[in-house]
């Protein structure tokens, strides 16, 4: 049977913030990644999606919990052999502009992961970098170039020729195209499909953009407050979502046009702050389908019919669908 690429388990993170105070950033959090899988992660401003990715790949030290990676337990592996490792974990930061180094010129940014970790001669090791540069659609012009002289769509293209050229087994994307122009973004998109199907590498694509998230995951997780509420396949999460926060993101997300027939479910309050979690389940003090034992109860991750995983008490007997006026 296949193996994960990727296996964690009840996996924590918390940040001490002075005064005996602590964020919960990260809770408990169960998830696997297949090889050439991509697993799409979301969630609100704040959710934990940037400290579970940079924890996965240490670049966080784990509070709790267990890292598997590639079949090996990573979670107390020392600072020396994670280094080893980064030949097959790689990661893409939101802005390239900060992720590259600025007195470097591209050429040498893409090679230095193949100078660290791979041991080739110069001349393969320049061809390589073209190889690498022509991959991602950048012109062998740039190459020359410092990162001042790019724009931030052909930085984030260097960035990517970077991450895989190592062919790493597992790639974090954490809000690859965000700080990007709208106009550069479907490219870089088309470009992660790409490479996605000729490297066959496992990806874990962090967005809060529901529609970039669905067009390039296999799986989808749902975070709020740092704790996974919903996982499964991306269409089976987007036709019947489970988790009633599931059902509100998406219901926020709807295109806005009249003749749609669902209305929009705004949600009411603010995100509770990640240093005080609400007991029980901690959507409770948003929920439009609370009742009193969900601040109460924490609730389990249930499989529900579409296949899902969802973590949500009134799910056993169909309270966990939100009733829309249109519904009613
Ligand atoms: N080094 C740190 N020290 C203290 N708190 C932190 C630290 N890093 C992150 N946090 C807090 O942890 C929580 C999760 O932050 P994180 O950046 O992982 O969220 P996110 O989902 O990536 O948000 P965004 O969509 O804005 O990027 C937030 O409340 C944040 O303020
Ligand atoms: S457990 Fe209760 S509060 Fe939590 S999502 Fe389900 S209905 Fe809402
Ligand atoms: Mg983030």
């Amino acid at each position: 049977m296949t193996q994960p690429v990727l296996k964690i388990r009840n996996l924590s993170k918390r940040f001490p913030v002075g005064g005996g105070r602590v964020v919960h950033a990260v809770n408990c959090v169960d998830l696997s990644i297949m090889p050439g899988e991509t697993l799409g992660m979301v969630g609100e401003s704040g959710s934990g999606k940037s400290t579970l990715g940079r924890v996965i790949l240490r670049l966080l030290e784990p509070s709790e919990g267990s890292i598997e990676f590639d079949g090996q337990d990573i979670t107390q592996l020392p600072k020396g052999q994670i280094r080893r490792l980064r030949r097959d974990m790689q990661m893409v930061f939101q802005d390239p502009w900060s992720a590259l180094n600025p007195r470097m010129r591209i050429r040498d940014l893409i090679a230095e992961p193949i100078k660290l970790h791979v041991d080739l001669s110069r001349s393969e090791r320049d061809d390589r970098t073209e190889d690498l540069a022509r991959r991602v659609n950048l012109g062998s012009t740039y190459l020359n170039r410092y990162p001042a002289n790019l724009s931030g769509g052909q930085l984030q293209r260097a960035c990517i020729a970077r991450a895989i050229a190592t062919d790493p087994k597992l790639i974090v994307l954490d809000e690859p195209t965000s700080s990007l122009d709208l106009s550069v973004r479907a490219g870089i998109l088309e470009l992660l499909a790409e490479i996605r199907e000729e490297t066959k590498a496992a990806m874990l694509f962090i967005s809060h953009d529901l529609g970039t998230v669905r067009m390039i995951s296999d799986r989808i997780a749902v975070l709020y407050l740092g704790e996974v509420v919903e996982q499964g396949q991306t269409e089976a999460l987007f036709e019947t979502p489970a988790h009633p926060y599931t059902q509100a993101l998406l219901s926020a997300h709807l295109p806005a046009d009249p003749a749609f027939k669902v209305s929009r479910l705004v949600l009411e309050g603010e995100v509770p702050s990640p240093i005080a979690l609400p007991t029980g389940c901690k959507f409770h003090t948003r929920c439009p389908v609370a009742i009193a034992r969900c601040a109460r109860e924490v609730p389990q991750a249930i499989q529900v019919p579409s296949g899902q995983q969802a973590s949500c008490l009134r799910i056993p007997n169909g309270g966990n669908i939100i009733q829309r006026k249109e519904d009613v």
